[in-house]
């Protein structure tokens, strides 16, 4: 992390969000705007996963959850596919004994059973090592789809329905989220999707229920702290009703 803690007075340190979610859009259009290679703008997003990483131990933000590739992202070419998944491992290698040191948990949501074999040993190892680390928890969706994760969690209710281990009819919404792939999170409050796209693409549906959404309209790569800073700022400005009147 870095030595000196991000500062910005117009943040509301009694108002912080407890859980923002990032749809991280935009590495692409950074590429070609840069006369680059797809991949190039996936390294340079990667860098920014860093800074948004930073700044929620900084401010002391509990979690941060990261759309890193969806279970649509496998139709894209096979050699972006692969430079994803390398990146990916390459970005663990590189940071994990700096994310455990500074007391980062790293999680994973998402159908690990379908990635290839060495990713899986990359994300397994951070998990374990990073599994009682308390200060900031940061969730990567990988093979992630929120209708996914819904069917999945219905699955997984129903089995323990037939096994007799739950009761059908004491279900309630509070029963049912603990069956999520990661349960015992507090539900977004703030959505981020960078590069000024209006649209959820199956992130957290259940999750971002009464999130505050914001689109930005920069590239991913180009979205550091001072982007994410305001991004609260403008969170913090919202009146969240959750339904009510005001
Ligand atoms: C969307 O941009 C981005 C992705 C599909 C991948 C996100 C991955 C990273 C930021 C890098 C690695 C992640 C971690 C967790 C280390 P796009 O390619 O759809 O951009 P475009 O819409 O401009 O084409």
């Amino acid at each position: 992390m870095t030595e000196k803690a991000f500062h910005d007075e117009r943040i509301d340190m009694a108002r912080l969000p407890r859980h923002i979610a990032i749809i991280m859009d935009g590495n692409g259009r950074w590429a070609e705007r840069h006369g680059k290679a797809r991949v190039a703008g996936h390294e340079a997003g990667a860098a920014g996963v860093r800074k948004a990483i930073e700044l929620c131990r900084e401010l002391g933000i509990p979690a941060l959850s990261l759309y890193a590739f969806s279970t649509e992202n496998w139709r894209r070419s096979e050699e972006e596919v692969n430079a994803l998944f390398t990146l990916m491992s390459k970005y663990i290698h590189l940071e994990i004994d700096e994310l455990h040191a500074n007391d980062v948990r790293i999680r994973f949501m998402g159908r690990m059973d379908r990635l290839p074999g060495e990713a899986r040993r990359d994300l397994q190892h951070c998990l374990d090592l990073t599994a009682n680390n308390r200060s900031l928890t940061v969730n990567v969706a990988i093979n992630y789809g929120g209708r996914a994760e819904l069917v999945d969690a219905a699955k997984a209710f129903a089995r323990d329905v037939v096994s007799g281990a739950v009761d059908l009819e004491r279900l309630d919404e509070d029963g049912f989220a603990r069956y999520l792939y990661v349960p015992e999170h507090p539900e977004v409050d703030l959505l981020i999707r960078t590069s000024g796209e209006m649209r959820v693409s199956n992130f957290m549906l259940w999750q971002i229920s009464y999130a505050e959404i914001l689109t930005p309209p920069v590239l991913w790569p180009d979205f550091g702290k001072r982007e994410l800073a305001d991004a609260i700022v403008q969170y913090q400005q919202r009146g969240r009703r959750f339904g009510a009147r005001p």
